[in-house]
């Protein structure tokens, strides 16, 4: 990470102790073209207790009315009054970021993208689960639709501290993929592209991108998409693989060639497509085996 510059620092005695309010920019260039991010951050004698952060890109447009400049000084004036004036307020360390959930990690993770509880990609991602127990690994599937996963807002406040403030059942996703040695992605086509509810996942991933950028916290696993599809040949597959593959790349994810299994408005189950489930299930065999480069 660039280091930041100091902008501005005010020093305020008070009854509850010596409280620096302090200003600073950093060039996130590297990120996006002519990001900056400004933080304040309150300290008392050596304990920072709070902290806010705003970059260029949650502004509307570039040049718009609030400069987020402008933005930073009104938010460094405020707390620097608030200090000197509600001291005692700030005695405590105050954290409003939520921590993603703790626990064990996840060696096989498998987003299994179809609405339908028990169709095609539901069974898919069942062999997938099976496929990693029986190589002795562990394995989660979420079930995107039965989750509470908003579209992502564009805030870009991600880029700020590596969180997302949308509060809903995004942070376990966001916890297993980056332990995750191996990320699996079953989805049926919809309208030439993947279900909506697969895209915010996707969308809200992006997170995932910053937390990288922000905090270095890295992806290092490997990908497969298995998707299906109503109709035969290659056509309906193009852009499903081209959204996922561009989700993988932004995360770092290095995908193994896809499994695309078409024709299942005729056929209708997955099952009964001779070979299908040999070869997906080969697909992540081969992913989970041991490697040497690694
Ligand atoms: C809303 C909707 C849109 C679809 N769009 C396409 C499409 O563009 N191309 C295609 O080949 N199949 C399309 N299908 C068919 C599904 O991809 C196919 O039925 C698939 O097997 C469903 O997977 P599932 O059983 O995992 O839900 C669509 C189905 C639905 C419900």
């Amino acid at each position: 990470m660039t280091g930041s510059a100091e902008e501005k620092t005010a020093t305020i005695e008070t009854p509850d102790g010596t409280f620096t309010v302090r200003l600073t920019c950093e060039d996130l260039g590297r990120i996006y073209p002519g990001m900056v991010r400004y933080t304040i951050t309150v300290i008392r004698g050596t304990e920072v207790v709070y902290t806010y952060a705003i970059n260029s890109y949650e502004s509307a447009r570039q040049g718009s009315l609030l400069d987020t400049r402008v933005a930073a000084e009104i938010v460094f004036a405020r707390l620097a009054h608030d200090v000197a004036s509600r001291p005692h307020i700030y005695t405590r360390p105050r954290v409003f970021i939520r921590p993603l959930p703790g626990g064990g990690t996840t060696d096989v993770v498998i987003l299994q993208g179809s609405p339908r509880r028990f169709g095609n990609s539901a069974a898919i991602a069942s062999w997938c689960d099976d496929e990693a127990a029986r190589s002795g690994l562990s394995s989660r599937i979420f079930f995107l639709q039965e989750m509470d996963i908003r579209p992502c807002i564009g805030c870009y406040t991600c880029y700020n501290n590596g969180y997302c403030p949308v509060d809903d059942d995004m942070p376990p996703i966001i916890r297993a993929i980056e332990s995750a040695s191996v990320l699996v992605v079953c989805t049926p086509v919809y309208t030439g592209t993947v279900p909506a509810g697969l895209k915010a996942v996707i969308d809200r991933c992006q997170w995932l991108h910053a937390r990288e950028k922000v905090l270095e916290k890295e992806v290092h696993a490997r990908g497969l998409l298995v998707a299906v599809a109503g109709r035969r040949g290659a056509e309906p597959f193009v852009c499903v693989t081209r959204v996922v593959g561009m989700f993988m790349e932004n995360l770092g994810i290095r995908p193994t060639g896809p499994v695309l299994v078409g024709d299942l408005d005729r056929v209708r189950d997955v099952e009964k497509i001779e070979g299908a489930e040999g070869d997906i299930r080969a697909a992540l065999r081969a992913l989970l085996a041991p490697r040497d480069e690694e």
